[in-house]
């Protein structure tokens, strides 16, 4: 498989894909973080193409001065989509004068957690139990993560600007 691919801001044309993929990964469009849900699929982002096809997918919100990273995906792991999202999203936030970049993440999900803190996020807090007031707003969220895990906290990430 030739391991080139694009990354490119998401446009009107891209709605269909990104929705399906939202509803694919994360059971919905809709994402919940710290008590609030967002349309995913309504918020700017980039995508990741490869070979003509969407390889990974990345949404931020930007809201007071901050630019919160809202889903991540990468299709095909371990070339450098992850972190290329990553960075795109975090070029738009420094054109933009945001102070910190910020997403929250679940206690199960040790690879995102590695992932981050190994390109620069640093854990600046858990907020216990989280995921019950979540399933308030998003009632498809498993009570079970990645391994087995009981899925019940949010865990902030931060990188400052
Ligand atoms: C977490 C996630 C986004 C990482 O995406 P990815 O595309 O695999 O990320 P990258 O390829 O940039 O980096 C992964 C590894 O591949 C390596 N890599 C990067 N470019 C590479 C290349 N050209 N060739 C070989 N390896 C490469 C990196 O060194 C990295 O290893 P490291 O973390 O030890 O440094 C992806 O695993 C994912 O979608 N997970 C499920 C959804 C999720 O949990 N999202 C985040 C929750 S908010």
């Amino acid at each position: 498989m030739p391991e080139k691919f694009e990354i490119r801001p998401l446009n009107e044309d891209d709605h269909t894909w990104v929705s399906h993929l939202l509803e694919e990964q994360w059971g919905s469009v809709t994402q919940v973080t710290r008590g609030r849900a967002y349309r995913a699929d309504e918020l700017p982002g980039f995508a990741a193409i490869q070979d003509d096809k969407p390889a990974g997918l990345i949404t931020y919100n930007i809201d007071g001065g901050q630019c919160e990273i809202t889903s991540l995906n990468s299709l095909v792991e371990g070339m450098g989509i992850g972190t290329g999202l990553i960075n795109a999203v975090r070029n738009v936030a420094n054109s933009s004068r945001c102070k910190r970049l910020w997403l929250i993440t679940t206690n199960d999900n040790t690879p995102a957690l590695r992932f981050y803190q190994k390109r620069g996020f640093l854990l600046v807090a858990v907020y216990p139990n989280a995921l019950e007031e979540s399933r308030k707003l998003k009632p498809e969220i498993p009570l079970t993560g990645i391994d087995g895990i009981p899925l019940r906290d949010e865990i902030e990430l931060e990188l400052l600007l």
